[in-house]
């Protein structure tokens, strides 16, 4: 098949494991005999740098143009100056907001061979399969906002409607219907007026959908439960902000950071793909960042936007082949592993996805 393809590498390591990425889509592209078209645009602190807006209209146009986006990472503490009228994350949730990418997909998958880095238990994390669904243009993301400068107050208003919870459950109900038919729906019902709404709509939702087995949980209460039992958690659904929080948090059961994936989708089959780890300013140019949330999130473009199922799982099964060979970036090495830099590691998922073709061939 033919599909274009916008690379947004960003800020920080973005560029870095852009190129990785690039390179993973055109390798898999070669061996299953597709053409896939890349163009690359500006957003961040660098399109701030170079055209003064952190989301720029070419940008926009190139990822209305192309199939599917994929997306480094924006910020840095160049451009951290609170009285700046833009700013490099005002282009990633503009981008968002554009294409109405209301459901965030960020799956949290243990590989066995990196529990021996963890600081849990290995058998803590045996078998931890997470779905997490966040919902990514409402709350207090995109609430009305009030600042002043010389003031002494500043607000940010986290707002729900029905419509724009409902949408979300439904991703997530459908997404357990493939999976294990459960869902765990976060919120904080006992403070918040929104999430009450939340959770009155999930109630409502629970009667036409029988077949899925839905709790609720308190987003504190959860944020310690998904650490000491982590394997009971199969789709968990969640507004804006606890979403964020709650995946960073849920790094900690998959090793690093860099091992997240991410899919940002609205309605249709076009999404934004992106690691959920930022442009990590402190490692960005020396060749050291993990590019496995790239890899993965390349994956989940290949699957979600073009349908492209066995090279999706073509190439997570080469991220996976390159661990259990050893590969082992700085983030991810237990005590006792060498670290390898990014080019190192990328090669030996290349590899890895090279002797899939030969064991094809033979
Ligand atoms: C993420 C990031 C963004 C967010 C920032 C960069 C705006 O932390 O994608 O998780 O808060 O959504
Ligand atoms: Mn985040």
């Amino acid at each position: 098949m033919k599909a274009s393809i916008t690379l947004l590498p960003g800020d920080g390591i973005g560029p870095e494991v852009i190129a990785v990425g690039r390179d993973m889509l055109d390798t898999v592209a070669k061996q299953f005999g597709h053409e896939f078209t890349f163009r690359e645009a500006l957003i961040g602190g660098g399109a701030i740098d170079q055209v003064q807006n952190s989301l720029p209209p070419e940008t926009i146009q190139a990822c209305e143009e192309a199939d599917a986006v994929l997306l480094g990472a924006v910020g840095g503490p160049k451009w951290d100056n609170p009285t700046a009228v833009d700013r490099p994350e005002r282009g990633l949730l503009a981008l968002r907001a554009h294409f109405k990418l209301f459901a965030n997909l960020r799956p949290v998958k243990v590989f066995p061979m990196l529990t021996a880095g963890s600081p849990l238990r290995a058998e803590l994390l045996q078998g931890v399969d997470i779905l997490f669904i966040r919902e990514l243009t409402g709350g207090a993301y995109f609430g009305e906002k009030h600042e002043q400068g010389d003031g002494d107050s500043a607000w940010d208003t986290m707002i729900y409607s029905v419509p724009e919870v409902k949408r979300v459950l439904e991703v997530a109900i459908n997404a357990a219907r493939g999976r294990r038919q459960h869902v765990t729906s976060v919120d904080k019902a006992n403070v918040l007026a929104s999430s009450r709404l939340w959770r009155r709509t999930v109630d409502a939702l629970k009667v036409e959908h029988a077949d899925i087995q839905i709790e609720h949980a308190l987003v504190d209460s959860f944020a310690m439960q998904m650490i000491r039992t982590p394997g009971r958690y199969d789709v968990v659904v969640t507004e804006n902000m606890f979403g964020d929080i709650l995946t960073d948090e849920s790094a900690v059961l998959a090793g690093s950071l860099g091992m997240l994936p991410s899919a940002s989708l609205g309605e249709g089959t076009f999404g934004v793909y992106e690691p959920i780890h930022g442009s990590a300013p402190d490692i960005a140019g020396h060749g050291v960042a993990n590019p496995c949330g790239t890899i993965l999130s390349a994956a989940m473009l290949l699957r979600h936007s073009l349908k492209l199922n066995a090279e999706a799982l073509a190439l997570e099964n080469a991220v996976a082949e390159a661990l259990r060979k050893g590969a082992r970036t700085g983030d991810i090495a237990a005590p006792g592993e060498t670290p390898i830099g990014t080019a190192l590691f990328a090669s030996m998922v290349k590899a890895a996805l090279n002797d899939r073709v030969k064991s094809v061939d033979e």
